[in-house]
């Protein structure tokens, strides 16, 4: 946790965002639990439900001061993450009715055939053979894991049966150790870590199809609140879809372990209006800015080694190992949301990118205290 307390403000690394996740999600089953016990009769249940609000409810305060958002699969916005909810619901009812039947069996075999006084202590008579139990015990469970089986079938088969159209937004997805290339092939733009997204209403559809690929490991894609989780396979191109209903900032983060920043990749989609989006594309496909009083910091961007890993249009730096660095300021976080991008730590990052995100590919450059404020002067510049 070195990262998310050297740098200023909470910075929501990826592991903080799932912490709050979880909160959210117990405090989420606590409420309804809650609520449920609160309008029971029975005067023991009403204080059990009080004493346990009262536990939890403090959980729910702290939870102010943490990221503003969650992702928890239980607040979904996006088509395929309404389906698993539903989904989820069905197969936590079920298995929620199996729980009290074989709690509650239990219970009843150890209260009622408890040792008594006066017990002969002799073992009461057993069954053997029982074709009938045996028969119960059987095909009840066989039928229950079909009707799970046949359920998730249907919902995964609806969910992939849906294809592109002329309006679908496509993007490429690259997990690299560690950060996330995004790519509009037929907008032109390439950007890092946060992605951004058309809102897609009922009169103007817009679903956005990802292409899912990777450039070393096996990383894995997962915004809860959008879509499930998919696997980012190297030489494997894998699809999924997303179709947000609301605008907004949600966060995700790399589901498969990939090595030592696996908690450092975090990402966000941000879902803008369709004004909003159209500007962000315009602004985006527009080449780097170039401002005078950077020509230096220029220069040395090109001359150093930071031009054969990082690409910034309009210029001779056209590396791709590292992330597109033409629009890099109208990124609110440097190194896959382990820092906010302000100038101190932008500084920093160049500086010794190891400081901020320990094991971070990108070298530390060793440069001047004088070329360190040039070369960060000029990526002030690219907005
Ligand atoms: Cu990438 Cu874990």
């Amino acid at each position: 946790m070195i990262n998310t307390h050297s740098v200023d403000g909470p910075v929501v690394s990826g592991a903080n965002a799932f912490m709050a996740g979880a909160t959210e999600t117990i405090h989420w089953l606590a409420q309804r639990l809650s609520h449920r016990l609160m309008r029971c009769r029975q005067p023991q249940f009403a204080a059990g439900a009080s004493a346990l609000a009262s536990i939890l409810l403090p959980v729910v305060g702290a939870r102010a001061d943490g990221p503003a958002q969650t992702p928890s699969i239980f607040a979904p916005v996006s088509t395929p993450a309404f389906a698993i909810r539903e989904l989820a619901m069905f197969v936590l009812g079920i298995t929620g009715i199996i729980f009290l039947v074989v709690a509650g069996l239990g219970a009843y075999g150890l209260i009622r055939f408890r040792r008594r006084r006066g017990d002969s202590g002799q073992e009461p008579p057993q069954v053997y053979g029982s074709r009938q139990i045996e028969l119960a015990w059987t095909v009840v469970p066989v039928l229950i894991v079909a009707v799970l089986f046949l359920v998730t079938a249907r919902y995964i088969f609806a969910i992939e049966q849906r294809v592109p159209s002329a309006d679908t937004l496509e993007v490429t997805v690259i997990g690299h150790q560690w950060w996330w290339e995004f790519r509009y092939p037929r907008l032109g733009i390439v950007t890092a870590n946060e992605l951004r997204l058309p809102v897609s209403d009922p009169a103007h559809p817009t679903p956005t199809f990802l292409t899912l690929q990777s450039a070393d490991v096996i990383h894995s894609f997962w915004i809860p609140q959008l879509a499930g989780k998919t696997d980012v396979i190297p030489n494997k191109t894998n699809r999924m879809w997303v179709e947000p209903q609301q605008t907004g900032t949600y966060v995700g983060q790399c589901a498969e372990y990939c090595g030592l920043q696996h908690a450092g990749m975090l990402l966000t989609a941000t879902v803008l209006t369709r004004d909003d989006f159209a500007r962000w594309v315009a602004a985006q496909q527009a080449p780097a800015p170039e401002e005078a009083q950077a020509l230096r910091g220029r220069e040395l961007f090109a001359s150093l080694a930071c031009s054969s890993c990082h690409t910034v249009k309009g210029t001779s730096a056209n590396g791709v190992f590292g992330p597109d660095l033409t629009h890099l300021m109208s990124r609110s976080t440097l190194g896959s949301g382990v820092a906010r991008n302000t100038p101190e730590n932008l500084r920093r990052w160049v500086e010794d990118p190891a400081s901020l995100k320990p094991g971070s590919l990108m070298p530390a450059m060793q440069l001047s205290h004088d070329d360190l404020d040039r070369v960060t002067a000029y990526l002030l510049t690219l907005r």
